[in-house]
């Protein structure tokens, strides 16, 4: 097989401004796929992502969309056909739904907002642009979706994060049921489930990091790029057996 898997490959990673998004959007392009990659407010992250990707060689373009937004998937959308100078127009080929974010409140403080911001962007933006994904790749008869879950969509481990929680039960239910409703056409759909991942400039030492460090078995946090080698694999044409499968990465977090 080539060393680029992906050549010819038209792939939109969401949230590829932030620390997995970002990795996975390099990764992605390491492997030949011209990318789009997608930001909420961090424009500049996401064009030093850009910068570095053809630095290395690689082909990318920003785009970007507040997915929070009941009208934001649309707007994303909306940039498809315009990006790479129309060369992918009709197409997508990779979709990674890797944006996403966090609330922390017991349930007695939880709020409205909260809720709907997180199924917003965590669920129904995944919705709306694997469904567009979905249109795209079908007719072309081949495609992968992967959906940035999280350990979190297999148990609660913490007090706080039940809404968290919701949404990434909600990807694990949402990966299945696509992965029927696309396998017969070519198209794979699957999620990966990380742990805690080192973030810059997230502090990792101090006593509340070195108690969640020894969660896992490996006795410390993964990297962003560990992330991205599981969506490379899952968005290889190696990988079109695995469907509907959740792929956890998590240092044996919970094993
Ligand atoms: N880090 C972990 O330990 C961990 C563990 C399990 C699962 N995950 C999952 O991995 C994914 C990426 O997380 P990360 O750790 O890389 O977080 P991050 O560094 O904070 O990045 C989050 C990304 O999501 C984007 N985003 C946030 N709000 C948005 C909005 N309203 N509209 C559009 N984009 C928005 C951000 O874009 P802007 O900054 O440009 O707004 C950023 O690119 C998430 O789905 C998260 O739940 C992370």
């Amino acid at each position: 097989m080539s060393s680029q898997p992906l050549a010819g490959k038209f792939a939109l990673v969401t949230g590829a401004s932030g620390s997995i998004g970002s990795a996975v959007a390099k990764r992605l392009a390491g492997d030949g796929a011209s990318v789009l990659v997608h930001y909420g407010s961090g424009r500049e992250g996401a064009e030093t992502v850009v910068r570095e990707i053809r630095q290395a060689g690689g082909d990318a373009e920003t785009a970007g969309a507040d997915l929070a937004r009941p009208d934001g998937p649309a707007a994303l959308v909306a940039q498809l056909d315009g990006a790479f100078g129309g060369r992918f127009a009709g197409r997508l080929d990779v979709l990674v739904n890797n944006a996403g974010g966090i609330a922390m409140d017991l349930l007695p403080d939880a709020t409205d907002e909260d809720f709907d911001r997180l199924f917003n962007l965590n669920v129904r933006a995944m919705f709306q642009l694997s469904r567009e994904a979905a249109r795209r790749m079908t007719k072309a008869g081949w495609g992968r979706i992967i959906n940035m879950g999280s350990i979190f969509g297999e148990g609660a481990y913490a007090p706080g994060l039940s809404i968290y929680c919701g949404t990434k039960f909600a990807v694990q239910g949402l990966t299945r049921g696509w992965s029927r409703d696309l396998g017969p056409k070519g198209v794979t759909v699957n999620n990966v489930q990380p742990a805690v991942i080192q973030k810059e400039p997230q502090p990792t030492d101090g006593p509340t990091f070195e108690a969640m460090k020894r969660f896992t078995s490996v006795g410390r946090f993964g990297k962003p790029e560990e992330i991205a080698e599981a969506v490379a694999f899952l968005a290889s044409p190696k990988a079109g057996f695995i469907n509907g499968e959740s792929l956890t990465v998590d240092g044996g977090w919970s094993a």
